[in-house]
C-alpha cells in the first residue's frame, strides 16, 4: 500500500517518533509511505517527499517535526478540498494518517466523509483532545512546566515575591494543574474554572500570615477572571478561528500587586513547552500510536483514532470538529486545591 502521513496544527515532543514508528512498521511489511509536507497545506499545494528507513533515521528524540506544520483548514473553501483531493489520487495514495489535534483530525473527519481513507493519531500537548486518556506531548510539557516552578521556587524563596508562572493551555488546565501539583504550586487558575481575584488575593495573603512569604501561582494561558473573557493578544485568528492567547499573567500579576501589596514578578513559558527531545513516556505512546495506526490502515478502520485507555492502545472515531473538548478533570484540581492559601 501507499500510505500518506502528515503533521497538523502545533506541533509537539514526539511527533517524529509517530512518523519513524509509522515508517518503520508499513516498510516491514513490505508497504510505502509518503510524508506531506506542512499539514493539509502540503496535501493543498503538492509538497510531498518519500519517507523511507533511510530518512526516519536518529529522529526518534528530536522534538519538532521533520515534515513540518501548519494550522491549514482546507475546508474554507470548496476549490481547494477538490485540490486536495486531486492531489491524494496523483501521488497514488491508499491512505492517510493524520497526526494532529482536534482542527487536523476534524479535517481528516470530513475527508473520510468525503470517501478518502483516513486514520488518525492525536496530538496535543494540551491534552484536550476527546475519546484518549493522553495525547503526546502532553508529559513533555508538564515536565518542562514542572522543572520551571522548581526553578521558580528557589528565586521566588530567596527574594519573598509571589511567581505568577503562565503555562500553555488554550481551553484546558491540563498542563497547569498537572505541573501545579507535581512542582507544589500555590494557587492555580484554569479555564474551566473562572476566578475571583480577590479570592486568590486573600489566598497569598492568609499564606503570607502563616509565615510563607513567598508564593507561586500557576496559571493556564486560557485562565479567565469570573467577569470577563480570556487575555488575548492583537493577532489575527488562525483558520480555524482560534485567537492567539497569552498574557493573563501580566493582568493577575499587577492585581496580585495593588490588591495585596506583594510584590509579584511574571514568568511566561510560551512554546519553550513545545520545544525539545520529548520524554519516554511521550516516545513510548507516539511510537505505539504510531504502530497501531498502520495496523488500522491494514485492516481498512476509515475514519478511526488511535487512543490510550488505561495502558492500551485501542482505536475510536475520529473526532468531528464540533466535538466536545476534553476539560479538565475537576478531581484533579481539586487535589490541587488542598495546596492553597
Ligand atoms: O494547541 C496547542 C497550543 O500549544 C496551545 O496551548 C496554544 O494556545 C497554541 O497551541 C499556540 O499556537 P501557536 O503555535 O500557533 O502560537
Amino acid at each position: 500500500m501507499k500510505i500518506g502521513v502528515l503533521t497538523g496544527g502545533g506541533d509537539c515532543p514526539g511527533l517524529n517518533a509517530v512518523i519513524r514508528a509509522v515508517v518503520k512498521k508499513a516498510s516491514k511489511g513490505g508497504d510505502g509511505v509518503i510524508g506531506i509536507k506542512n499539514g493539509w497545506k502540503g496535501l493543498l499545494e503538492g509538497q510531498v517527499e518519500p519517507l523511507t528507513d533511510f530518512s526516519v533515521s536518529g529522529i526518534l528524540p528530536r522534538g519538532g517535526t521533520i515534515l513540518g506544520t501548519s494550522r491549514t483548514n482546507p475546508f474554507k473553501a470548496v476549490e481547494n478540498v477538490e485540490k486536495c483531493e486531486h492531489h491524494f489520487k496523483r501521488y497514488g495514495l491508499e491512505a492517510l494518517i493524520a497526526i494532529g489535534g482536534e482542527d487536523t483530525l476534524g479535517v481528516a473527519r470530513q475527508f473520510c466523509d468525503r470517501g478518502l481513507p483516513m486514520v488518525g493519531i492525536p496530538k496535543t500537548i494540551d491534552n484536550d483532545l476527546a475519546g484518549t486518556d493522553q495525547t503526546f506531548g502532553f508529559d513533555t510539557a508538564v515536565n518542562v512546566a514542572t522543572e520551571a516552578i522548581d526553578r521558580l521556587h528557589s528565586t521566588a524563596e530567596s527574594h519573598h515575591r509571589v511567581m505568577v508562572v503562565e503555562v500553555m493551555g488554550r481551553h484546558a488546565g491540563w498542563i497547569a494543574t498537572v505541573a501545579a501539583i507535581a512542582g507544589g504550586a500555590d494557587y492555580l487558575l484554569v479555564p474551566e474554572k473562572p476566578f475571583d481575584i480577590d479570592g486568590v488575593c486573600a489566598s497569598l495573603l492568609s499564606r503570607k500570615a502563616r509565615g510563607k512569604d513567598f508564593s507561586i501561582v500557576v496559571v493556564a494561558e486560557g485562565a479567565k477572571p469570573a467577569k470577563g473573557g480570556p487575555v488575548t493578544l492583537d493577532a489575527p485568528k488562525d483558520d480555524f478561528g482560534h485567537e492567539r492567547l497569552g498574557g493573563i499573567a501580566d493582568f493577575v500579576a499587577k492585581e496580585i500587586e495593588k490588591r495585596a501589596g506583594l510584590e509579584t514578578r511574571v514568568t511566561i513559558l510560551g512554546h519553550v513547552q513545545r520545544g525539545g527531545t520529548p520524554t519516554a513516556f511521550d516516545r513510548l505512546i507516539a511510537t505505539r500510536y504510531g504502530l497501531r495506526a498502520v495496523d488500522l490502515v491494514r485492516q481498512k478502520k476509515w475514519g478511526r483514532m488511535v487512543a490510550l485507555q488505561g495502558f492500551r492502545i485501542v482505536d475510536v472515531p475520529l473526532p468531528s470538529l464540533d466535538q466536545q473538548k476534553r476539560d479538565l478533570d475537576m478531581e484533579l484540581y481539586r487535589d490541587a486545591e488542598i495546596f492553597f492559601g
